[in-house]
């Protein structure tokens, strides 16, 4: 009878239950496909031959998922075999009929393998999908064979290029599937669908030959409908093109040569710069989850929450909290101000009812876990509390004062302040081990990115209940050490400032917007700082003036704009012109007339600069400030500087985040440009000490992104 040997550590084991050979992959945490799994199904596969007694196999995952794909570990180094294609084409040419019995995870490889099977099944916890374009890659084991096949180019394409993934029922609905099992285990049910199989004498049914592309004419057409859609979409992106490609092999050649293009263009995509700057972020953003304290401490209770002042951020973070199911008080100042904040707060439910994102009878529902007060007494049972009034210290420790006195005992205090000393609201009161920062991004119920700022004498479960905060709330969490700005803000302020630098000097605003979004981010600093309001800016300068190093450059161009009341969008005039309330802005003469006459107020000869000279420099700002947030522990490792900017700042997913970017490019390149630049401006470009020894180390960022 076949059955795995029993000294042996495969992953893959397999059993005969009667007359179905039943295969299980035990690889946790997801059962992704490693050498061993490969090995080990190829194995199976050939036991299953091999066994007279076996008239069918079953392929099912122990655990919670079936297979969650290849295991990305892998890509970049050097190939194992079998692969995964030699594999996926072991199974579909079984001689006795194969069955994929899938439960929780199906996903790229994984789903591969499924589409390799005869006969697949899902249950109710099914999730089907091919999501490799989201690691720039394209499904490389049969997929973008297989599956418009199977399902049509249609549905296929919209699948591979999406990377989303299907439930159980809507997969049935698209033929991914043949049936739905009705209890929850795969296992039982692939059994029983398998006996039924052979007891019918179903026959070998090979993927590879269905006939979803027989209509020739609406499969080029859904091939061409998302050329087209994918140009405009997906603008820089490598692989979505060449899954198109591979995709209309399906539709124009037999299917091994659609085999043999697909790796072709699998390989292209795996040494492509997009995939490790995406694969960086795929575990980059499950490595941020890893702080000491969570690691160390859990979590707080955290089922209702206060949130004190109604204005932008407090009415968004209300929001996110309401969505998250959470009941919310909000404090105001006084009644107006309240109102206003409700309103705030309502205004984001009656957009979403308008078009039609919510019933009325929802919004009302959620509504109803909301309430508002003028009085602190009203917070008295809260888990945890979100101050987010005025930028200012004296309003901010007369908030907290007030939560020392009626807050209960173990209530996390929260600060959402962008720059402020947390440190010092913590000192002035009782109870300094509750309080965090906890500082969200605008608008605060959409904004992925959250800072988790742990002062001095916080204790860790406070720190741990932050992060579970933001899963709660579907946010990526970052731990940051207290400092001006945190990890995203400081970084933000000099790679500002050379921006502007370069603008006196003599490229235009539009240029560097230009540069930046040709780079990959979605806008220039130069708009984003018409989105947001120029004038919020302009006070934190203000603020700020007293404190600034005299020797230190400062361009004085936004102050100008500013003066003369050109806010941006809100004003329909910043650094562009938006007539009538347009958002896309149009390049203004008058603003190129305020540059020119500072250029000369400071006595400044404009030169041109090159796109490449562009963004040498502003990465190259963001890169080393992003080296000494680090080097002061202020983030805990490179990766957590990268998350901050993927979630916060718009930077370009493909890239992998700054510091990812600068290994990529080369730390002694990086560190070569800061020097040459300190020539001209030695007091702005200092090369950060850890920048400078790392490259004499030979190492580069990703050698400090080990957990702690
Ligand atoms: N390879 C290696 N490790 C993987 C992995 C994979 N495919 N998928 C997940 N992991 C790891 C995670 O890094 C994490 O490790 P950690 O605990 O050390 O941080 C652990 O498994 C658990 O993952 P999650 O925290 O994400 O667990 P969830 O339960 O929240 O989610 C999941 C499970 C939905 C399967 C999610 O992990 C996921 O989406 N995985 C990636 C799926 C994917 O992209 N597959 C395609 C791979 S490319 C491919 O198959 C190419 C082929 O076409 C040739
Ligand atoms: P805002 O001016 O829109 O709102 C502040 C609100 O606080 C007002 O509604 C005001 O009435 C209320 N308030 C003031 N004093 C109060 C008090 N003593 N008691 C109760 N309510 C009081 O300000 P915004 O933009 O929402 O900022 C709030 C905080 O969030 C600031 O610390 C800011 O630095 C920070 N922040 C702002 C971001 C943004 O993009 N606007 C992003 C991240 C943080």
């Amino acid at each position: 009878m076949a059955q795995t040997p029993a000294t042996s550590a495969s992953p893959v084991s397999f059993t005969r239950q009667a007359d179905v050979l039943v295969v299980t992959i035990d690889n946790p945490p997801v059962n992704a496909l490693g050498v061993d799994v490969r090995r080990g199904l190829a194995a199976a596969i050939a036991a299953a031959e091999a066994d007279g007694e076996a008239k069918a196999v079953l392929i099912v995952g122990a655990g919670r998922n079936f297979i969650a794909g290849a295991d990305i570990r892998e890509f970049g180094q050097t190939p194992q075999p079998p692969s995964l294609p030699e594999v996926c084409a072991a199974i579909e040419n079984c001689s006795k009929p194969v069955v994929a019995a899938i439960q929780g995870a199906a996903l790229g490889g994984g789903l591969e393998i499924a589409l390799s099977a005869h006969y697949r099944l899902a249950v109710p916890s099914a999730k089907l999908g091919l999501p490799e374009v989201a690691l720039g890659l394209l499904p490389g084991s049969g997929g973008t064979q297989r599956a418009p096949r199977l399902i049509g180019a249609k549905a296929a394409l919209e699948l591979i290029l999406s990377g989303r993934h299907a439930g159980a029922k809507e997969a049935l609905a698209l033929g991914l599937v043949d049936r739905l099992g009705e209890g929850s285990e795969a296992l039982p049910e692939g059994l029983a669908y398998a006996r039924e199989l052979v007891a019918a004498k179903a026959p070998v049914r090979r993927t590879r030959d269905a006939q979803a592309l027989a209509d020739a004419e609406a499969s080029r057409a859904a091939l061409e409908a998302a050329r087209a859609d994918t140009a405009k979409k997906s603008r820089g992106l490598f692989s979505p093109m060449k899954i198109i490609e591979a995709v209309e092999a399906a539709l124009t050649k037999p299917f091994d040569e659609g085999m043999a293009l697909e790796r072709k263009l699998f390989l292209q995509c795996i040494d492509s710069p997009q995939r490790a700057g995406l694969i960086h972020a795929f575990f980059a953003e499950r490595e941020v989850l890893k702080a000491p304290e969570t690691k160390a401490a859990k979590p707080r209770t955290l089922e209702s929450a206060g949130i004190i002042g109604g204005g932008t951020m407090g009415a968004g973070i209300a929001v996110a909290m309401l969505d998250a199911g959470m009941p919310v008080t909000m404090i105001e100042r006084d009644d107006v101000q309240l109102a206003r904040g409700r309103a705030n707060v309502e205004k984001v439910y009656d957009g979403l009812v308008k078009k039609g994102r919510m019933t009325p009878e929802a919004k009302d529902s959620v509504m109803a876990r909301f309430s508002g007060s003028t009085s602190y007494d009203a917070l008295a049972k809260a888990d945890i509390v979100v101050e987010a009034v005025f930028e200012d210290m004296a309003v901010k420790k007369a908030v907290f004062a007030e939560l020392d006195r009626v807050c209960k005992p173990g209530a996390v205090l929260a600060t959402n302040t962008s720059y402020l000393d947390i440190d010092e609201i913590a000192a002035s009161i009782s109870r300094p081990g509750d309080v965090v920062g906890l500082h969200f991004f605008s608008p605060a119920n959409i904004m992925k990115l959250l800072e988790i700022v742990v002062p001095a004498k916080v204790s860790a479960d406070v720190v741990a209940t932050g992060f579970e905060l933001a899963k709660k709330l579907k946010k990526v969490p970052v731990r940051a050490g207290v400092c001006d700005g945190f990890i995203g803000n400081r970084i933000l302020a000099v790679y500002r400032q050379a921006a502007d630098h370069m603008m006196e000097d003599g490229a235009s605003p539009y240029e560097i917007d230009a540069a930046v979004r040709n780079f990959g981010y979605p806008m220039g600093p130069f708009q984003v700082s018409d989105l947001a309001g120029g004038d919020i800016g302009w006070a934190t300068r203000k603020r700020k003036a007293a404190t600034r190093d005299p020797k230190a450059r400062y361009v004085q161009v936004a102050d100008r704009i500013c003066e003369r009341g050109w806010f941006g969008q809100k004003t329909q005039r910043g650094y562009y012109l938006y007539p009538e309330g347009a958002r896309t802005g149009q390049p203004d003469p008058e603003v190129l007339a305020i540059i020119d006459a500072e250029r000369q107020r400071a006595g400044i000869t404009p030169r041109s600069f090159s796109e490449d000279e562009i963004m040498r420099r502003y990465m190259a700002a963001m890169i080393n400030e992003g080296a000494n947030v680090v080097h002061q522990r202020i983030a805990l490792r490179p990766l957590d500087v990268d998350v901050t900017f993927l979630y916060g700042y718009g930077f370009p997913r493909f890239r992998g985040g700054p510091m990812k970017y600068a290994d990529m490019v080369g730390l002694p390149k990086v560190l070569a440009d800061i020097q040459e630049f300190a020539k001209q401006d030695p007091v702005f470009w200092k090369p950060s000490p850890l920048l400078v020894e790392l490259v004499e180390r030979g190492a580069d960022f990703a050698s400090l992104n080990q957990s702690e």
